[in-house]
């Protein structure tokens, strides 16, 4: 299975939300991460064929998605960032009706429901409303609905956020099992996410990929531009305004700060080993949504 997307471009009046993106999809998990308004919400819709480009194509082995209809929403899950529950629905009800959606007939649409509630650990409460969950709960119900018709093609929007650390392993371990010969796709702004869950990883700026590759293939990018550096407390707030400075942590009354620089800060700086969130750093000095 391949999917494939060519200069995929979405204009909302003059904003270029994507800009010309292309890239070639194959089974694995993969991380499309950018700050808030990178355009991965757009993209994502536009892989769904819920959005229209407006210019470039999908191709899943080949075929251009949109003249396949149905075919291509059957092979699609899909967990939208801004996911609406019906608050009074439990959550087995809430899957069932999904799954009519689907077009999954009831007797299979029951068990498979059940199995989903146990894999996002959600069983012992598929009888409650959805309205008395908490936000991690909630988020469990959406990635269960996205996995209700086994789906070759996993697209998950922000599918981490409101989970705490449990679920977070949980959410984890769930994708690379799911994984095998589908293709997932997850974006997100929270870097620690992306190392722990993706094979391949996508950076995406202002509408466009900056960067893709495996997550070690994109720390390479950043090797030998991570430094430390020992200041006191008013040189840190100096190196603060004046660098990318990726955190500081307090060493008895001195400050060991973590500078992304293509050249030595400063004369006692020392070169350390860079991670993923160095070269998020990087790309996104300014940016805000980093985690
Ligand atoms: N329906 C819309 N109309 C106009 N602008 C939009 C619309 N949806 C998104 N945008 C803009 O497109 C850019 C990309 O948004 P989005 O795809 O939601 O990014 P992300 O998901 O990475 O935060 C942002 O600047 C956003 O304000
Ligand atoms: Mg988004």
């Amino acid at each position: 299975m391949e999917l494939s997307l060519d200069r995929l471009t979405k204009h909302y009046g003059s904003k270029i939300a994507v800009d010309c993106v292309s890239a070639v999809f194959q089974p694995g998990v993969y991380g499309l991460l950018g700050a808030n308004g990178a355009g991965k919400t757009t993209l994502l819709r536009m892989l769904c064929a819920i959005l229209e480009a407006t210019s470039g194509e999908v191709f899943l082995d080949g075929k251009e998605v949109t003249s396949m209809g149905a075919a291509y929403r059957d092979t699609l899950g899909y967990l939208p960032q801004d996911f609406g529950y019906y608050p009074g629905y439990t959550a087995m009800e809430f899957l069932l009706y999904i799954s009519a959606l689907k077009g999954i007939p009831n007797n299979i649409a029951r068990k498979r429901a059940k199995e989903l509630l146990e894999v996002v650990g959600l069983e012992n409460v598929a009888g409650r409303k959805i309205k008395t969950f908490s936000g991690g709960m909630k988020q469990r119900v959406g990635i269960a609905q996205a996995l209700l018709n086994n789906p070759g093609i996993l697209i998950l929007d922000e599918p981490t956020a409101g989970l705490d650390p449990k679920e977070r392993v949980r959410f984890r371990n769930l994708l690379s099992d799911y994984a095998g010969d589908k293709i997932v796709i997850l974006s997100t702004h929270i870097v620690s996410d992306i190392e722990a869950i993706a094979d391949k990883v996508l950076l995406m700026k202002k509408g466009k990929f900056v960067l893709q590759g495996t997550v070690s293939e994109l720390i390479r990018k950043v090797d030998g531009k991570v430094w430390e550096l020992e200041v006191s407390p008013e040189e840190a707030r100096e190196w603060q305004a004046k660098a990318t400075v990726a955190n500081l942590r307090h060493e008895g009354k001195q400050i060991v700060l973590r500078i992304i620089s293509d050249s030595m800060p400063a004369k006692k700086a020392v070169l350390c080993e860079a991670a993923l969130e160095d070269l998020y750093l990087y790309y996104f000095p300014t940016e805000e949504g980093v985690q």
